[in-house]
């Protein structure tokens, strides 16, 4: 019972989340319904039941799918807002949040749409509850270099939005060192870089990603525990892993919760953090991943403490600000 309190009480961030992945099946239904737009489900139950994954690619597909009934500034508006009213529910107070332009730009659906839309629930957030929120643009790395460096040019005038850039979507046989020339030019323009790497991918993409990319921070990263010498180097330089246990469930890279290693990796000296990643389709927002460790992996109270200072290690807020909740 305490440590259901503490998971709840405690002021935490998030640094792993999709926006996309935080759309409801009723709030997909009713755009579907707004926009005219076919989806292959007869009813909300059915597009819940349709939420059985066997791998990242299989959960993807749906996801695209999904993110089809997005069409104007409301939706991302109403999107956006609902993820926020989630924050303040599990007393998230820094949330650092993935989109995905290209899943939109390639409908036809631009910058101009869905940054406004974002920015007016995050600006009302703020306002109505102090949240701190900072923007990741996300590449697909299924998509050419060529087209992330295009996307990249079409954010200029959001740049003052944006925090970092990422790397995400399929990981097998789209190594990160694809995506080099598109990584040095953000970073010569001041954004901080993360990469989704050893989610499914072997630990020779997170050295790629460490190493050709230069992030500052790892997504997923789990991977790492079969390759000594990079377990070394991650707790050596204090890099963040932001660990995404119920995804890594549904999409099964652990058979079990109880299989999974991020305890190991925090007990190894890895600064861990929990993270809900695409919450609407694997069922649980954050404080629902803490719970799962401490129900599966018996998390204990330091544990769940050292997570929750973790979380704000390895957030982009400026030291002072860390310095502040920890
Ligand atoms: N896009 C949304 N969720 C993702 C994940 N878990 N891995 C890669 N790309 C994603
Ligand atoms: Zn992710």
């Amino acid at each position: 019972m305490r440590l259901i309190k503490l998971i709840e009480q405690l002021p935490k961030t998030e640094l792993h989340l999709h926006i996309e992945g935080t759309l409801e099946p009723e709030l997909m239904w009713a755009l579907a319904g707004k926009h005219g737009v076919d989806l292959p489900y007869d009813s909300v139950e059915a597009i819940k039941a349709a939420y059985q994954f066997d791998n990242l690619q299989s959960f993807l597909d749906l996801y695209y799918q999904g993110a089809d009934v997005l069409r104007d500034e409301e939706d991302f508006y109403l999107l956006m807002r609902d993820y926020l009213q989630r924050c303040k529910a599990d007393n998230v107070v820094h949330t650092e949040i993935m989109f995905d332009p290209q899943t939109h730009t390639e409908r036809g659906i631009g910058f101009a749409v869905f940054m406004p839309g974002f920015q007016r629930a995050i600006d009302e957030a703020k306002a109505e509850f102090g949240i701190s929120v900072y923007l990741i643009m996300s590449f697909l790395r299924h998509l050419p270099e060529s087209a992330a460096i295009e996307t990249l040019n079409q954010a200029r005038d959001y740049y003052p939005l944006i925090k970092a850039v990422g790397l995400d979507s399929s990981e097998q046989g789209n190594p990160p060192e694809k995506f080099i020339k598109v990584f040095t030019a953000a970073r010569a323009l001041g954004f901080k870089c993360v990469a989704h790497a050893g989610e499914e991918g072997p630990p020779a993409y997170i050295w790629q990603a460490l190493d050709l990319l230069k992030i500052d921070r790892i997504d997923h990263g789990v991977r790492a525990d079969e390759d000594e010498a990079l377990l070394k180097r991650l707790s050596d330089s204090g890099m963040a892993l932001t660990v995404c246990p119920q995804s890594n469930i549904k999409l099964c890279v652990f058979d079990n919760m109880a299989q999974h290693n991020i305890l190991d990796l925090l007990e190894r000296g890895l600064c861990v953090t929990v993270n809900s990643d695409d919450p609407s389709y694997f069922g649980g927002y954050l404080n629902d991943n803490y719970k799962a460790l401490m129900t599966h992996l018996a998390m204990t109270e330091s544990a769940l403490v050292q997570l929750v200072k973790n979380s704000f290690v390895g957030s982009f807020l400026p030291a002072e600000e860390k310095n502040n909740w920890l």
